[in-house]
């Protein structure tokens, strides 16, 4: 295939900005992204990408869609969400364990049956392209067949996804519960179908501490010693009342992570969401280990849960990714996800340059995923995957927009108006995303 140019303003990540400051960014206000066979071939300012007579020579012959009122960035990255909650998002009134109970086992009992999932896997993937979302870390259900609907349809859509059936095999109801062999045999048969299949790749997934005996958290541990490729997602320390029920169940552990560590499950590629009420000593195990928390704003503040301590995690060494946690989460837009960053950390004294939340629901999404290596920023040789943002989306943002003078004054403009009206084009592997 020929290669193809994209020529926007272009803003991507190098580095956390948190850290590297203005060397972590690059910004072409008038750029160019050459992309072939489904990879960066170069990206950088138009004029010169045209007139260098060097490596890019053939780059001035290629076709280029012209997209020069639009700023281009790579595409997000949602480090937890549950496909299964898609059609329960927003509802009202309670706080995790109310929730899980009330509203989250009924919606995820209907996946018993594999033409529900694959219904909603397919409506799930349209949301996430509408909003620009490219890849994901993704909570199936308890059933197998949930899992294999929404590869299925991730693989057809030639997604970068990562997901995994969930293991839950006390505390919930009959009908969504496994048991610590079959949710080991069932995870094992899943990887082996799925792991690395094409841009697939397969997270063990135990609910929580919870809903997990003690031996369903040793077999998942189990499974990662035996596919150490594979990740492993799950929730901890998100509500206080959900850590006192932990502390009721394992009173062996010293705290949540304990329960864990105990069974061999942190490492540099397991992820636990939220992470919101995390002890000195819990912080420090997650960095030695390069264990990763998912930040998920909006369904900390949606269910009462509390606010996120970004800065204290950081300091600790934790890596940290941004998620949505849909349907705790109340919005699919990683844009929105980083405008309720800020204000947590605002609500904390504490503030989150627009940067640095592009960099968290990018390169360092990317990272926290370990997929660095081929998503999360425009580097020549990574997949093609990114967003072209519409700053005239609506009249608010068309005359807001006008008035910012920097790129970080219009990007944090975006995270606070903006949402999947703002989303022009979604692409995947260079070609555009239809969805509807
Ligand atoms: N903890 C256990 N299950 C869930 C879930 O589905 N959503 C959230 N936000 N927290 C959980
Ligand atoms: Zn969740």
């Amino acid at each position: 295939m020929g290669k193809r140019g994209f020529r926007a303003a272009i803003l991507h990540c190098l580095a956390d900005p948190a850290v590297a400051g203005d060397a972590a960014w690059e910004y072409f206000a008038d750029g160019l992204l050459v992309v072939a066979d489904g990879k960066v071939v170069a990206v950088g300012d138009y004029t010169d990408l045209m007139s260098s007579k060097s490596a890019s020579n053939s780059i001035a012959a290629c076709a280029v869609v012209d997209y020069r009122d639009k700023l281009i960035v790579p595409g997000f990255i949602d480090t937890h969400i549950h496909y299964p909650q898609t059609d329960m998002i927003g509802a009202y009134g309670a706080q995790l364990l109310d929730w899980l109970e009330s509203y989250t086992f009924p919606e995820e009992a209907k996946f018993a049956d594999e033409s529900h999932a694959r219904d909603v896997a397919e409506r799930f993937l349209n949301e996430l392209m509408r909003n620009g979302t490219t890849t994901a870390l993704v909570f199936g259900t308890v059933h197998p067949q949930s899992v294999d609907a929404f590869f299925q349809a991730a693989q057809q859509r030639q997604l970068r996804m990562i997901a995994g059936k969930v293991l839950m095999d006390r505390n919930a109801p009959e009908n969504l519960r496994d048991t610590a062999e079959q949710g080991y045999t069932e995870s094992k048969a899943q990887i082996q179908r799925w792991h690395g299949k094409d841009r697939l790749l397969y997270a063990v997934t135990p609910r929580f501490a919870p809903t997990s005996s003690r031996e369903q958290l040793d077999k998942a541990g189990e499974l990662l010693q035996e596919f150490p490729d594979v990740y492993l997602h799950t929730h901890l320390a998100e509500n206080e009342a959900e850590i006192a029920w932990v502390a009721e169940l394992f009173p062996e552990s010293e705290n949540y992570l304990d329960v864990y560590e105990h069974s061999g499950l942190l490492g540099q590629r397991s992820v636990f969401a939220h992470g919101v009420h995390l002890c000195d000593s819990s912080c420090e195990r997650l960095a030695a280990t390069n264990s990763v928390v998912a930040h998920c704003p909006t369904s900390n503040l949606f269910l009462g849960s509390g606010l996120f301590p970004l800065r204290r995690l950081q300091q600790h060494g934790v890596r940290v990714g941004l998620g949505t946690d849909v349907g705790a989460g109340t919005s699919f837009s990683m844009l929105q996800t980083m405008g309720e960053a800020y204000k947590v950390q605002q609500l904390q004294g504490e503030s989150l340059p627009a940067l640095e939340a592009l960099y968290l629901a990018t390169l360092g999404g990317a990272k926290a995923l370990s997929l660095d290596h081929c998503i999360g920023n425009f580097k020549a040789g990574k997949e093609a995957d990114f967003v072209v943002l519409d700053l005239a989306a609506t009249p608010l943002l068309a005359s807001r927009t006008a008035q910012c003078r920097t790129i970080q004054e219009t990007l944090f403009v975006l995270n606070t108006l903006a949402d999947d009206r703002a989303v022009a084009a979604t692409y995947i592997l260079g070609e555009q995303a239809q969805f509807n």
